[in-house]
């Protein structure tokens, strides 16, 4: 049995020390968001947060997560309309949208960690988030618009 929390939740799972926590948030939890790409960390569409921290599902075993908080695109704001899930909406930014969740889960990390993000970091920080849709400058102008309106949120908090 491992225990974790879940968007909050508090959650208790059967399953084997080494399955892949992507499979236990799709299959155990049934949230569905958070997508399986590749399977061996190369691609992003798996990510989620784990202790705030951006993190490849596909290839994090469920015991490595023993009272963590995880986070998946789900979770990532009561009302779906965190500053990236709005800049996103706002651009258009997802085309067949199969590696979207991961994206944004990596762009949320970003505009924490990078205020005001430059051309620069939004490449490093975004070159493993895989995207066949050639969404990319969608992507970065969104980081762009999303990083803009927390740095205005918290002017004015
Ligand atoms: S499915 Fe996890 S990185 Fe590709
Ligand atoms: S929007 Fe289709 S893979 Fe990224």
């Amino acid at each position: 049995m491992t225990a974790f929390h879940i968007n909050g939740r508090a959650v208790t799972i059967d399953a084997e020390e080494d399955t892949p926590l992507l499979w236990v948030i799709r299959d155990d939890i049934g949230l569905t968001g958070t997508k399986f790409g590749c399977g061996i960390g190369m691609c992003g569409a798996c990510t989620v947060h784990v202790g705030g921290r951006p993190t490849r599902s596909c290839i994090t075993p469920l015991a490595s997560v023993a009272g963590a908080e995880v986070t998946t695109i789900e979770g990532l704001d009561p009302e779906s309309r965190h500053p990236v899930q709005e800049a996103w909406a706002d651009l258009q930014v997802p085309q067949c949208g199969y590696c979207q969740s991961g994206q944004i889960m990596q762009a949320a990390s970003l505009i924490k960690d990078f205020p005001s993000p430059t051309d620069q970091d939004i490449d490093a920080v975004m070159a493993g988030n895989l995207c066949r849709c050639m969404t990319y400058v969608r992507i970065r102008d969104a980081v762009k618009q999303a990083a803009a309106q927390s740095r205005k949120v918290a002017r004015d908090d």
